[in-house]
């Protein structure tokens, strides 16, 4: 049984002060919690505080990326050691704002990947088409070739204790959600695809829904076959919701 999973990815969002209330506020509700791993990720600076305000509950932390490499001279890069020395048990990797604005190339992505698993830390692996490639009907092609680039580089069985999230790039901060069975068909292609290089991979791997997954559809949603979870962005910042998604797998 693959155990749902609810991320929060708060993005370039927040303060010292709104960061420990939204904590305060999410640690005091995760006592009705008790089937999903709940998974929060900050932006990098806050990551320290974060993981001193989810200690002592089941709350864990992720960063929102990370480096392709180990140490030296990366100005501006967090590294794999860094993120488990303050707390990270999870990386976010490949959001598609980091390909769109950030220039990631599927190459760059997979090297993060592999950075993150060669040193202990679990990537929260993003894929997911533009509107433009949705209605070119090649969704699919794309969500193939950017798992490919992680295969080629890794192995299909790194996929093993990784999660993917499938966001699609017109659902992210939109509004505009993917019905649960246009989710639903995408997460079976890409259980379908691993399955066809390694079936016990493809039943373990959790597969999360991303892109405006709010308290209102997140039960459809997780309720579907494949969909194992969400990663929730807008949602995510205001306790009450964000502990309302992770309620939606009770
Ligand atoms: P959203 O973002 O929930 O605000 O659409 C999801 C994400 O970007 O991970």
């Amino acid at each position: 049984m693959r155990q749902v999973m609810v991320a929060g990815n708060w993005k370039m969002n927040g303060s010292s002060d709104s960061v420990k209330e939204l904590m305060a506020g999410i640690k005091e509700g995760m006592a009705a919690v008790t089937k999903a791993e709940v998974v929060v990720c900050p932006p990098a600076v806050y990551i320290p505080r974060v993981s001193g305000a989810a200690d002592g509950s089941a709350i864990k932390v992720g960063s929102q990326n990370i480096c392709d490499e180990d140490k030296g001279a990366f100005t501006g890069e967090i590294s794999a050691d860094m993120l488990k020395d303050t707390g990270c048990e999870y990386a976010i990797i490949g959001h598609s704002e980091r390909r769109a604005l950030y220039g990631e190339t599927d190459e760059l992505v997979a090297k993060r990947f592999a950075a993150a698993r060669r040193n202990g830390i679990k990537p929260i692996f993003c894929i997911g088409e533009t509107l433009e490639e949705r209605e070119s009907g090649v969704t699919n092609d794309v969500c193939s070739r950017q798992i490919d680039a992680v295969i080629a580089l890794e192995g299909v069985e790194a996929l093993a204790d990784g999660v993917i999230a499938y966001e699609p790039v017109w659902a992210i901060g939109t509004g505009k959600v993917a019905t649960p069975e246009q989710a639903q068909d995408v997460h079976a292609f890409i259980r379908g695809k691993i399955a066809a290089l390694n079936a016990e991979v493809a039943e373990g791997v959790r597969i999360l829904y991303g892109g405006s997954m709010n308290p209102g559809n997140a039960k459809e949603l997780i309720g579907q076959a494949d969909i194992d979870g969400g990663l929730i962005g807008g949602a995510s910042l205001k306790a009450e919701d964000f502990l309302a998604i992770c309620q939606a797998a009770e």
